[in-house]
């Protein structure tokens, strides 16, 4: 699965960065199947929020981009309804096929999911009526660079709506860290860029994009793990997997070894370990008119 999952990356419409991302379309492909599986609620109210404030109407056209499992895709698809049609794409083979199997379980003729890179989405311009992203575009290498092509997919007026993750739970940093220490390889390559940060710099890159009425919006959510193993089940079956996949077979005992330990500091009297996360809610849209360069009246803007 891994190395179906790099060689279909590689092959996508944007050629670059293709390294990184093979990597990252091959842990969601291991991570796919327990994804959201794993005995706590964690994307599915989120996605489910995120759609919620997007407002998807009856009969619009829809793209949800790295749709994963269809946490996004689902809700919208019921607000569309069969009038319209929901559109999902996502770099790992593993999430589109299961994505796609669970639309035919539920007889949704008008979801179509396709292997695709939200880095240069390959579709024709103005298309969309609203374009999702949930927890996602912090995964694309250059973000500022995707974002206009994101822009463009929209019809003038169309809607776009992302998630993002607020200042992250310490120990969810403290694990990554760990399992960075015990990975064998060259340091990572830091991106100083981090237009994910603040709600100040995730504006600027998407008014820098051309987006217009850019809102951003928190919502706190916490999840409860029984035990350290429940907590470890779900670092690995989501993004969490890309660091836990960079640490050799040999190394991972020890690796998790040394996250039980940090964990262990943190569990309530009852032995659980509560995860705190804060989402952001970003929901912009392209301009519907423009001015005219003479200044004189308005005009659609060019698909
Ligand atoms: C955290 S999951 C979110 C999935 C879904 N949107 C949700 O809310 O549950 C991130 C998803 O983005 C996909 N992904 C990562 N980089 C991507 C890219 N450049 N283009 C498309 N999908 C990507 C991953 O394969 C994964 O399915």
């Amino acid at each position: 699965m891994t190395d179906a999952g790099g060689g279909h990356a590689a092959q996508l419409s944007d050629p670059e960065h293709a390294e990184t991302k093979a990597i990252i379309a091959a842990a969601f492909d291991n991570s796919a199947d327990s994804y959201e599986q794993v005995g706590v609620e964690f994307f599915a109210p989120l996605g489910a929020e995120l759609v919620r404030r997007a407002a998807p109407q009856p009969g619009e056209h829809v793209l949800d981009l790295g749709c994963g499992r269809g946490h996004c895709l689902f809700p919208a698809a019921e607000a569309v309804g069969s009038r319209g049609s929901v559109t999902g794409t996502d770099l790992s083979p593993r999430m589109v096929q299961l994505c796609a199997a669970e639309a035919a379980r539920r007889g949704l003729a008008h979801v179509h999911v396709e292997l695709g890179d939200a880095s240069d989405p390959a579709f024709p311009a103005a298309n969309f009526d609203l374009i999702t992203a949930g927890m996602v575009m912090f995964f694309v290498p250059e973000p500022r660079k995707a974002l206009p092509r994101v822009a463009a997919l929209l019809r003038p007026g169309g809607r776009f709506a992302m998630s993002s993750f607020g200042p992250s739970d310490p120990k969810f940093d403290e694990t990554m860290g760990i399992l960075y220490r015990h990975r064998i390889g060259p340091p990572w390559e830091d991106n100083p860029d981090k237009p994910f940060t603040t709600h100040e710099t995730i504006t600027a890159m998407l008014a820098d994009s051309g987006f217009v009425d850019i809102e951003i919006t928190e919502m706190q959510h916490d999840i409860v793990f029984a035990d350290l193993d429940g907590y470890w089940a779900w670092v690995g079956s989501h993004g969490g997997r890309i660091m836990i996949d960079q640490v050799r077979p040999e190394h991972l005992p020890a690796a998790r070894a040394d996250v039980y330990a940090m964990l262990s500091e943190h569990r309530e009297p009852d032995g659980s370990l509560i995860h705190r996360s804060r989402a952001w809610f970003t929901t912009a849209r392209r301009p519907p008119v423009t001015t005219h360069p003479g200044g004189k009246g308005t005009a659609r803007v060019p698909a």
